[in-house]
């Protein structure tokens, strides 16, 4: 029998959204440099941008880790012999990757529950319908979650006694600078169980035509992502952000190994933004910083596994050698 649940484990987290943005925008547009916080960019018109985003030729990172999961998603797997286990998704996305996984389970005849765990309602049902798109009635148990991340991981490994594999896949590891990621890693390890295993993308350092390229599309369409924020910010906290007075750059910081984004005024002007209560005055090119995705080398991933308690079972890397999928266990 097939069991299908969603655990909603607090529904009530940010229960004034917009206030919670304006205070957000607020911080980020009195910082020098001026910044936008990244949650910005998915609303429903952002992630469909990102859809595009990662069918462009330019943006190599989801076809390397397809071709990854597609590869190798056997050997992956392997690593869970025999007993039933949990897979379990942190953010989940459309599910497209996942499913290369999903279906060599099925057909290995492998026992697991699906775990989708995501801060947002929505994004879990979006992502059980592309199942159900995908399969029909979903042939394995779900367990959808609906809680930051370590409270979902913290409840799950209190009520399910079961061998955790935690995806973190794309470049979500990217968008940590290495303090933030390593404090990220630690508390994952200190919410699983001894011997549970991880799965995590890493985007490699690469030639920097690519790493521009990758973020400074022709179509414009990266461009569109950035300007979308500004879009939002207007729209929600009735702000006057006029999109020609910024220009879009992506650029790879070679002291910090990030690709970083920035929409970069192009002449003196205020933006008023209403529900911040607040004018913000920019000078002909100043810049406010909209992202980081940070690049690694082999050697930042053996040390960050290293320094937060994990091993290295095995690395995944695409043909090109762009991508890395690195298969960790957690050694308490
Ligand atoms: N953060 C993701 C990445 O580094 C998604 C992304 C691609 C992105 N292009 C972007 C985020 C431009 C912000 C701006 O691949």
């Amino acid at each position: 029998m097939i069991k299908k649940d969603i655990q909603i484990l607090n529904p009530d987290i940010k229960n004034d959204p917009t206030h919670e943005m304006a205070l957000s925008v607020l911080e980020g547009l009195s910082s020098r440099p001026k910044s936008l916080p990244s949650l910005l960019f998915y609303d429903d018109k952002g992630s469909e941008l990102f859809k595009k985003i990662m069918q462009l030729d330019e943006y190599y990172p989801t076809r390397c880790e397809a071709e990854i999961l597609q590869k190798y998603s056997q050997d992956i797997t392997s690593f869970v012999s025999g007993e039933k286990f949990n897979l379990v998704e942190l953010g989940c996305g459309d599910g497209a990757k996942t499913i290369l996984l999903l279906n060599t389970l099925l057909k290995e005849k492998r026992e697991f529950n699906y775990v989708p765990l995501d801060i947002s309602k929505a994004a879990v049902e979006f992502l059980l319908g592309n199942l159900e798109k995908e399969y029909g009635p979903i042939p394995f148990d779900v367990l959808g979650l609906v809680a930051e991340y370590f409270q979902g991981l913290g409840w799950l490994t209190e009520n399910a006694s079961e061998r955790n594999m935690v995806l973190f896949l794309g470049s979500n590891i990217g968008n940590f600078n290495r303090p933030t990621a390593l404090r990220f890693l630690r508390h994952l390890w200190h919410s699983l169980n001894d011997g549970d295993l991880v799965l995590i993308g890493f985007d490699l350092k690469k030639d920097l035509d690519v790493l521009y390229d990758a973020y400074n599309d022709k179509e414009g369409i990266t461009k569109e992502f950035n300007f979308n924020v500004l879009d939002r910010i207007n729209d929600l906290l009735k702000g006057n952000f006029k999109r020609e007075n910024f220009q879009h750059q992506g650029l790879y910081n070679i002291q910090t190994g990030a690709m970083e984004s920035y929409l970069i005024s192009q002449c003196q002007h205020t933006v008023t933004i209403d529900e911040v209560g607040k004018s913000f005055k920019f000078e002909a090119w100043e810049a406010i910083h909209m992202e980081y995705s940070y690049k690694y080398l082999q050697s930042d991933i053996d040390s960050l596994a290293s320094s937060t308690g994990f091993k290295i079972l095995k690395n995944y890397t695409d043909s090109n050698g762009y991508f890395i999928d690195s298969l960790w266990t957690v050694c308490k």
